[in-house]
């Protein structure tokens, strides 16, 4: 469903992905774990062509999205949902607007249609009617969570990228948003990439784990595999620990 091969991405000369190596079967759900300033959102958002590669492919659906047409990609790419980590709304666009935005605006659809889609993903997600015409500013974080996720479901995405989810969201609204994540994808085709740092979340939705270090992906596995892994990167970072290889700079 994707395939991410040799990806480099260098930011302000900074490199910060340095030949990343990933595969979404599917229906599969991968959660991406990693330190925070890693590369993680950096690697879902040059996936989607939001910051350039210097190398690398991507492929999705069988289709290497740098060598078609640029309908073909956008085509390809309306098909990708994202839920952005800050959610990336528009403020000043109602809720249902910015739910409806890409079935609008990207693939056409009669405004009242996308209004009918839009209030029956806020339902998905429980969030009440009465928020589909306040704006954004007025939602709490978990509200807007929500909005972004409702906004990621409504393409009816085949895959969907999920970055920190949970992040911020009380332990039941944590776990309505994971529910729904294990309900969109175990009960569909839909393929999913997840990046949490919420481990509880992890065990949820997780049918495998990649673990992103230093520009690569260096470890993947089941969560079992996670769990008794002797990996010493892997078991700081399960294991919460100040010191060990992540933070040893000599081990870079
Ligand atoms: N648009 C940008 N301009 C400049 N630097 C950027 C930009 N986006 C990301 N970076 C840098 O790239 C690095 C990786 O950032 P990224 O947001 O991918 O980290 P992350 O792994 O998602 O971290 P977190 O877990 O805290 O969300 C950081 O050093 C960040 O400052
Ligand atoms: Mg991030």
């Amino acid at each position: 469903m994707l395939s991410v091969r040799n990806l480099h991405v260098k930011i302000d000369e900074l490199s910060i992905l340095k030949g990343v190596d990933l595969d979404v079967a599917d229906g599969e759900s991968l959660v991406i774990l990693g330190g925070s300033g890693t590369g993680k959102s950096v690697l879902l958002k040059s996936i989607l062509g939001l910051i350039p590669k210097q190398r690398g492919t991507v492929t999705i659906n069988g289709v290497d999205i740098d060598n078609v047409t640029k309908d073909e990609r956008e085509k390809v790419l309306s098909r990708v949902g994202m839920l952005f980590q800050g959610g990336a709304l528009f403020d000043s666009l109602t809720i249902w607007e910015n739910i409806a935005f890409g079935l609008i605006h990207g693939q056409g659809m009669d405004p009242g249609a996308a209004q009918k889609i839009a209030f029956d993903v806020m339902q998905q997600v429980d969030l009440e009617r009465r928020t589909a015409f306040l704006h954004p500013d007025s939602l709490s974080g978990g509200m807007r969570k929500r909005v972004g996720l409702a906004r990621a479901l409504a393409s009816k995405p085949k895959i969907i990228f999920f970055d920190e989810p949970t992040t911020g969201l009380d332990p039941i609204t944590s776990n309505i948003v994971n529910g729904l994540i294990v309900r969109t994808v175990k009960c569909s085709e839909i393929g999913a990439i997840t990046i949490t740092h919420d481990l509880d979340s992890l065990r949820q939705i997780a049918d495998r784990v990649a673990f992103l270090f230093d520009g690569k992906i260096i470890w993947t596995g089941s969560v079992q595999g996670m769990d008794n892994t002797e990996n010493p990167y892997i078991r700081q970072f399960i294991d919460a620990k100040t010191t060990g290889p992540l933070t040893d700079r000599n081990a870079r």
